[in-house]
């Protein structure tokens, strides 16, 4: 874009200057002091299609190559990705587990019907110890999702006391007796999983008095409670559930936000292929993704009314792209590609996080292996990592890293009359690196961005993720499309760093 100036000097003589679009990253280290909470980085996992089984479980008989029933490559991958927290078993799966039918004799387990998720019949093999134990073997804080649909509160009570306590008590001696001496460390606790819907169709006013019932008995030292928030954009239910919290604010330490990235912007109808898109779909989807900023802003105003402090944190415990289902798969299942358009919305949405980390402690994508936005896909034996797992790794710089406020200016990405902004970026510092990622969503044009920097930086690296088309994905038994490459980035002069983001890239910039 071209912005003509034209001044009349004192003598009368036509003066004209020519303004181009700048993209403009400020930083400004010296006000960093924020912390980005590594939990932003979190992921989860539901009893939903092949997420847990084939996903990770595939027990101790398998073929697979297994550590106890995990399989070795995924456990290795996750390992390599620093899962920093794992939400579990649900999503509406949790809305109907009953966590005592999990434990114990696995042939002596019940079975269930996996009501939400396709049909199928959930044998429990995979129940509290194995996910905790799989949270032991990759290093990741364990959260577990309480059932407040259609469970009790003696329930919920009673599964806090088992996997926590190490008071003498039937619920620790059963731990015992089930071959776990001491207690987990298990710090979040999800009260709930969407009450507004398929988590027991609750108005907010009566979820409210329902959550305080259950806070009341989910109780431990440092356990942080949180209560289910909002879909997306609705404000009245933030409204009314912060309202039913009134003199009572110390009962949760986070609200949670649900919001998925739907290329249509609507759950009727088809939502468009994972794979199969050109440009209109590709613009829709990051038009989609970025209304995300905007609900965070408004459940936190209401939220700061309510909190004036602030104490209570945003977790977008729910989050991604949610695609039409491959052709050829269950129905229910949730199965799609992912490819580097999904790149961009995870380091879109990633930096959204990251300038958010004042009040956004926790975010997990949806969901972690097989289904939705996943970082690992697998088929049989074999396992591909996704252009949102190699975001992921890019990004993980951020994790435990101080926030840099920064100052943005970026030209705009257009589409048939849309736009939407191009450029996206968030910084930090850890050990006495700066970390900046930044995101070209233009998919037809390089940005030039300038980066002015406050304090005496030399260049310690740069890396992108792109590919030659947006519908590039990893694929079983090919080589990688989409993976993290080195970038060439010029030195810094004078105390400004120019970089050139190719178009449709996620890229890192690292400084010290
Ligand atoms: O992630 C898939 C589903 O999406 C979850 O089970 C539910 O909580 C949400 O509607």
């Amino acid at each position: 874009m071209l912005k003509v100036k034209i001044t009349f000097s004192a003598f009368l003589l036509l003066t004209v200057s020519f303004s181009f679009a700048q993209n403009t990253l400020v930083l400004h280290s010296s006000q960093a002091k924020t912390k980005i909470n590594k939990e932003i980085y979190g992921h989860f996992s539901e009893h939903l299609g092949t997420c847990i089984y084939e996903g990770i479980y595939v027990g101790e008989d398998s073929d697979i190559p297994n550590i106890d029933g995990y399989r070795i490559d995924v456990v290795e991958a996750f390992k390599e990705l620093k899962v920093p927290v794992l939400r579990w078993p649900g999503g509406c799966f949790a809305d109907t587990y009953h966590w005592k039918d999990g434990i114990g004799p696995k042939e002596e387990r019940p079975s269930i019907v996996n009501v939400h998720w396709g049909g199928v019949t959930e044998d429990n093999s995979f129940g509290t110890h194995e996910f905790l134990d799989f949270c032991e073997l990759i290093d990741t804080e364990p959260y577990l999702s309480i059932n407040v649909g259609s469970g009790t509160v003696q329930e919920a009570a009673e599964w806090v006391e088992y996997v926590t306590s190490s008071n003498e008590s039937p619920m620790t001696e059963l731990r015992k007796e089930n071959g776990r001496e001491d207690p987990w460390d298990v710090k979040f606790w999800g009260i709930g999983n969407e009450n507004w819907g398929c988590g027991g169709e609750m108005t907010p006013e009566y979820y409210a008095n329902v959550y305080r019932n259950f806070a009341c008995y989910v109780k431990g030292n440092d356990l942080q409670r949180v209560i289910c928030g909002p879909s997306g954009g609705d404000k009245n239910w933030t409204e009314k559930i912060m309202a039913g919290l009134k003199g009572k604010m110390h009962l949760t330490q986070g609200v949670s936000l649900h919001y998925y990235t739907l290329p249509t912007g609507s759950w009727s109808g088809s939502k468009g292929s994972s794979i199969d898109f050109g440009e209109e779909m590709y613009f829709k989807t990051l038009y989609n993704t970025l209304f995300i900023k905007d609900y965070i802003n408004d459940h936190l105003e209401i939220m700061d009314q309510y909190d004036p402090e602030g104490k209570v944190k945003l977790i977008v415990d729910e989050w991604g792209t949610w695609y039409d289902k491959l052709p050829g798969t269950k129905d229910g299942f949730l199965q799609q590609q992912n490819t580097l358009r999904d790149a961009l919305v995870a380091g879109i949405n990633l930096n959204i996080f990251n300038n958010h980390a004042d009040r956004i402690s926790m975010a997990n994508i949806a969901q972690i292996v097989n289904v939705l936005q996943s970082v690992i896909l697998t088929k049989g034996a074999q396992m591909v990592k996704t252009p949102t797992y190699h975001v992921f790794k890019m990004y993980n710089v951020h994790q435990d890293a101080t926030l840099i406020p920064l100052e943005i200016e970026s030209e705009e990405y257009e589409f048939n009359g849309q736009a939407i902004p191009a450029l996206t970026a968030s910084a930090s510092k850890k050990d006495g690196i700066t970390s900046i990622t930044l995101t070209n969503a233009n998919p037809n044009k390089a940005l030039k961005v300038d980066c002015v920097l406050d304090t005496d930086l030399k260049l310690a690296g740069a890396q992108i993720i792109t590919a030659e088309n947006i519908s590039d994905y990893n694929d079983f038994g090919k080589d990688e499309l989409v993976s993290i490459k080195k970038f060439n980035v010029a030195k810094p002069k004078n105390g400004k760093l120019s970089v050139e983001l190719p178009s449709k890239s996620v890229v890192l910039v690292q400084l010290q």
